[in-house]
């Protein structure tokens, strides 16, 4: 089993609560049992975290630099506007993908800018909590080197 790290941004602690009519009515926790048995058939040891703060987040990452084979990764707003962020995932050479929810490009012209995106294998937007599901196979495909 290949270890991965699924990581969540700011907010997405309140899932199911918060505006269920974009980003469904999962919560995080139910989302996040989901994708360690997705894992589980894909041969992916999936570990979760969730932070709030950027600060939590790039530790997460420079972390999974030393245990993990790629990242699912949900910067969440801080999306559009952390150069920390990015340059935390173009500091740890490994495989990032980065997903939304909500179809970005479809919502507010702020969210349409990602900054993280550029430094990551690809994104994957608009398919509620399959979303992270679809990016779990392409990163077990990345990994394998396919
Ligand atoms: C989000 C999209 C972001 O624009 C927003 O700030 C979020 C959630 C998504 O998953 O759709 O917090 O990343």
């Amino acid at each position: 089993m290949k270890p991965v790290l699924v990581l969540h941004g700011p907010n997405l602690n309140l899932l199911g609560l918060r505006e269920p009519e974009v980003y469904g009515r999962l919560t995080l926790e139910e989302i996040d049992r989901r994708l360690v048995e997705a894992g589980r058939e894909l041969g992916l040891d999936v570990s979760t975290a969730q932070f709030n703060s950027e600060g939590g987040l790039i530790d997460a990452l420079h972390q999974a630099r030393l245990w993990a084979k790629g990242v699912v990764f949900n910067p969440g707003g801080y999306t559009h506007t952390s150069v920390a962020l990015r340059d935390a995932v173009s500091s740890i050479s490994l495989p990032v993908i980065e997903v939304h929810l909500s179809n970005v490009q479809a919502r507010e012209e702020f969210r349409r800018i990602s900054l993280i995106a550029p430094v990551c294998v690809g994104s994957i937007s608009g398919f509620g909590w399959r979303s992270y599901w679809l990016a779990l196979h392409a990163l077990g495909q990345v990994i394998e080197g396919k």
